[in-house]
């Protein structure tokens, strides 16, 4: 939540900070903001996007070579000019950029209030800007030494740049609990952003500042990093393999239907990547701990959203194809519910950015008590990544629309490989099952491809949805998760509400709600529970409801109770979680889109959620 971007060096910092910010615009976009620097401060914040910025600022002084900038997911104080960042210290001397949440913010308010310092914002940030520089002015040390006893003092997670309007060779950044990476250009330049996405235009050549450090970027002395209890720190610097061509729309007018495109195409090189030509699954980076996998007495698996859903595909899968025990959890409830955890448990934290707070806090959790951790994660050097004892990347490359789409497929993908695998390695599924499945998994980026001819009957049936306030989504078995994130599509990007159910559970309660207003999407492509689903089909249709199925190439029985019908192809059952969540995914951007809602960015969401 919320994305920064600072850049220091001979060019102008302003265009370096606008890209940049457009780039980090799926983290929040409530409100924009930028200062550079040239002998004096050019300081603007603007409500809305980075473009309003861009229109307020065209003809205004801009120059400078040195420069922060910000786009906000507003946590305190409502998205206005006011609270937009950045936020600026007593005298006007530093300004300051902050992702994260500063938890002891009153109280170090209080104080500073008390001390005489007028507050302009309602921000916890603006706390830190005038900290600094008390602590500078009183105790007269360096910025940098201030920054770490300030820092000292804070309660709750950063990641900051600052810089001083006296000194325009010089920029502070330091991170705890919010990412913070810094770009270091062969021409001495240095791009510090909220992830990789707008440093790979100028260098591949990143260092990922870990949790309580705070780095020195000096245009003369180059760069320090130290940590905030004034240890050094050693420059690790790392080789990213991204390129900018892979952040842009491509042909789609949208990132959502571009990375609904993609997936299979993404897949493809995963699981090409992850099958030899023996059919055997590869995980190398799991070697090492196998034996700790084979002996697990339960996996737990903690994720958020529709990461959480991929969690929750993946308990039929380890459960079904290698008899291991799965809980799956939400992080946010998790960490704070004080577990019974075993020490042969394992937990598996699942998350597209990395990033987010709740995932990353259940894992420290789970670490304190030794727990053995693995993570299954997109965004490559991401905290959670970092974090665990071993990871497993989906590259599936940058998924920029809001809404996770080939992200969830990846983790599927992903999680199916492993379960086969450790299945196969266990003794729960023999040499001729292990190749059966492995062919059918290598089939399935060309299903994919099939999949998505089903894009014109989604369009024509989003028509029909966009009428309604309501939707249901109903699945069993592999397909009850789809149906959850199917609801959870629908809901993010078209504002119409929906849940998600398994389809015996209607009974339960949800039918109340079934009369000839109430679309129900109901996943219909799983052949051991077809008879069951139809059972439910004839309940649903006894109460006028309307049908919409989602059926696989060979039903004929499903077909002839539904209103509308999707067709896929068919696949084993273990992935048709892989297959039916397309016309899921495509059903809820056609909707949007017929709303005219703002797929890529919709209300009150952002990508990266580091803030709990
Ligand atoms: C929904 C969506 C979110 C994320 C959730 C977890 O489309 O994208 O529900 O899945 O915020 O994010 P990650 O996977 O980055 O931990």
């Amino acid at each position: 939540m919320c994305g920064i971007v600072a850049y220091i060096g001979q060019n102008e910092a302003f265009p370096v900070l606008i890209k940049g910010l457009q780039l980090l615009e799926y983290r929040g976009y409530d409100s924009t903001g930028v200062a550079t620097l040239n002998g004096t401060l050019n300081l603007y914040k603007q409500k809305g996007k980075v473009q309003d910025l861009l229109n307020f600022t065209a003809n205004k002084k801009t120059d400078g070579t040195v420069g922060i900038g910000h786009t906000r997911w507003a946590t305190h104080g409502q998205p206005d000019n006011q609270n937009a960042h950045p936020h600026v210290s007593h005298s006007g001397r530093l300004s300051l950029v902050h992702n994260g949440i500063i938890e002891n913010y009153a109280t170090l308010k209080t104080a500073l209030q008390n001390k005489g310092y007028h507050f302009s914002s309602q921000t916890d940030t603006e706390v830190l800007a005038h900290l600094i520089e008390d602590i500078q002015t009183e105790q007269l040390v360096p910025l940098d030494e201030a920054v770490r006893l300030a820092l000292q003092q804070v309660r709750g997670s950063y990641a900051i740049v600052i810089m001083d309007k006296d000194d325009k060779t010089r920029l502070i950044a330091a991170r705890k609990s919010s990412p913070l990476a810094i770009g270091i250009c062969k021409n001495g330049e240095f791009i510090v952003a909220s992830d990789a996405m707008p440093i790979v235009e100028y260098t591949n050549d990143i260092i990922y500042l870990d949790d309580e450090e705070i780095a020195l970027i000096d245009l003369i002395n180059g760069l320090k990093i130290t940590t905030l209890d004034n240890k050094s720190v050693a420059l690790n610097i790392q080789r990213v393999d991204l390129s900018p061509e892979m952040f842009g729309k491509g042909k789609f007018d949208t990132y959502m239907l571009k990375e609904i495109y993609e997936q299979p195409s993404v897949l493809r090189s995963m699981i090409n990547a992850r099958l030899d030509p023996q059919y055997r699954i590869l995980f190398d980076e799991l070697l090492p701990h196998m034996d700790k996998f084979l002996k697990a007495r339960r996996i737990i698996i903690t994720a958020c959203g529709t990461s959480w859903h991929a969690g929750l595909v993946a308990k039929y899968l380890f459960e079904n194809l290698a008899r291991i025990t799965v809980d799956v959890e939400y992080a946010s409830e998790f960490r704070y519910r004080n577990p019974v955890l075993f020490p042969d448990d394992i937990v598996i934290a699942i998350s597209q950015s990395g990033e987010t707070a709740d995932t990353l806090a259940a894992i420290e959790l789970v670490k304190e008590q030794g727990i053995f951790t693995y993570s299954l994660v997109n965004a490559v050097g991401s905290s959670i990544a970092r974090l665990t004892d071993a990871v497993s990347y989906l590259h599936v490359g940058p998924e920029i629309g809001v809404a996770s789409t080939k992200a969830f497929t990846g983790q599927v993908t992903l999680l199916s490989l492993l379960a086969i695998h450790l299945g196969y390695m266990g003794g729960k599924i023999p040499t001729q099952q292990y190749t059966e499945l492995s062919k059918e998994l290598e089939k399935l980026p060309q299903i994919l491809a099939k999949t998505l001819i089903c894009n014109a009957q989604t369009q024509k049936i989003a028509y029909l949805l966009k009428n309604h306030k309501n939707a249901l989504y109903l699945g069993r078995g592999y397909n009850f998760p789809v149906a959850l994130e199917g609801a959870l599509k629908l809901k993010e990007i078209s504002y119409i509400h929906a849940e998600g159910y398994p389809a015996a559970e209607m009974k339960h309660g949800p039918i109340a709600l079934i009369d000839e207003n109430m679309p129900l999407v109901v996943l219909a492509t799983n052949e051991s529970q077809k008879e069951k689903i139809a059972s439910n089909m004839h309940e649903i249709k006894a109460r006028k409801g309307i049908i919409i199925a989602i059926v696989d190439e060979h039903d004929t029985q499903i077909t002839q109770i539904a209103d509308y019908v999707i067709v896929v192809p068919a696949i084993a059952e273990p992935f048709s979680p892989i297959v039916s969540v397309i016309p899921l995914q495509l059903l809820s951007y056609h909707t949007a889109v017929a709303l005219r809602c703002n797929v890529d960015q919709p209300r009150n969401l952002a990508k990266s959620v580091t803030v709990e």
